[in-house]
């Protein structure tokens, strides 16, 4: 039990820590750390900030991009973390070596976002993502209908499936697997081949170049991100191999997932909301001293050429 004078000391020590209201013509100054900006979904993410942040003139947002680079994810939190940021939202590439600097960042009393990709432990003030176990489960669950749906999978033969993993030190890939596993439990599907593509276009073209070349019948390849099912599509395509193969992502974003659904490039896609507007709600409430949840879980929707003309249908 905390003694009189040290739970004085613990409250003020917290008040302290937490900034103040902005005074008049005054602005919060967020400092968002971005693990890159390669991918279509994170431009996305750091768009629906901007939108979100633009409705707010005592809110000023500082963009750091780390190149897809851990170190210098590292040292950009740390920059504003030295220039006094009133709060941080932080998306890391990695959960583990980016664990430290963000509960540094949150002990020494910087209010901290952590945004899509988790890191270890919780030191932070609010985690906002989507459920990643959950979309790939649903990812699953509906690769195990639509396999089903094949005549030689009625027959009795086995599904033939490629699997290509997103960053296997980002926590999403991890749960986005355990998922899909998850619902293949039982189902006459086999993985036969599996690559980690890092969440990339290029790489997942490649790793599809050396799946196609040891395996002669793939039935269905599950991305874990739509630039990954767009590179092994690319693939098969230049191997003349595109038409026998269903492709399946995740991320749904208007400009890239649901525009493949659409050409009938993937046969479905799960959506993987940014949280944009929502970081910036909470970090304005946060900044007002209101009180946020820990963690905040997103909805998502998943596209099929079946719905997409009404807007694709919630994950149930
Ligand atoms: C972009 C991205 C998305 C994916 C998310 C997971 O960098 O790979 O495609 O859904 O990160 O954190």
């Amino acid at each position: 039990m905390l003694t009189r004078s040290a739970a004085a000391v613990f409250i003020t020590a917290i008040v302290c820590a937490t900034p103040a209201p902005a005074k008049n013509g005054e602005r919060w100054v967020v400092g968002m750390s971005q693990c890159n900006l390669g991918e279509p979904w994170r431009v996305q993410m750091n768009a629906d900030i901007r939108r979100a942040a633009a409705a707010h003139s005592d809110l000023e947002i500082i963009f750091k991009d780390a190149q897809n680079d851990t170190l210098r994810q590292r040292a950009q939190i740390e920059e504003f973390v030295n220039s006094n940021v009133d709060l941080l939202i932080v998306s890391p590439k990695e959960a583990a070596p980016l664990t430290p600097p963000i509960a540094e960042a949150y002990k020494r009393g910087f209010p901290v976002i952590v945004l899509d990709r988790r890191v270890l432990g919780a030191d932070y003030t609010e985690f906002i993502g989507a459920d990643n176990r959950r979309i790939g489960r649903a990812a699953g669950e509906w690769v195990v209908r639509r396999l089903a749906e094949l005549p030689a999978v009625k027959k009795g033969a086995r599904a033939r499936v490629v699997e290509l993993e997103g960053l296997m030190t980002s926590i999403p890939a991890q749960d986005r697997g355990a998922g899909f596993h998850e619902a293949l439990k039982g189902a006459p599907v086999d993985i036969v081949y599996t690559a980690d593509m890092k969440w990339l276009e290029p790489q997942a073209r490649l790793d599809m170049e050396s799946a196609l070349a040891v395996e002669p019948q793939i039935e269905l390849v599950f991305a874990h991100n739509d630039p990954g099912a767009h590179g092994a599509y690319l693939a098969a395509e230049a191997a003349g191999r595109e038409r026998d193969i269903i492709f399946v992502g995740i991320d749904g974003l208007a400009q890239e997932g649901q525009v493949y659904v659409r050409q009938g490039v993937l046969a479905a896609t799960f959506e993987y909301p940014t949280g944009g507007r929502e970081a910036v709600e909470a970090a304005l409430r946060i900044l007002r001293h209101e009180s946020v949840p820990k963690e905040v879980t997103l909805r998502s929707r998943f596209f099929t050429s079946d719905n997409i003309g009404r807007g694709g249908d919630w994950l149930k």
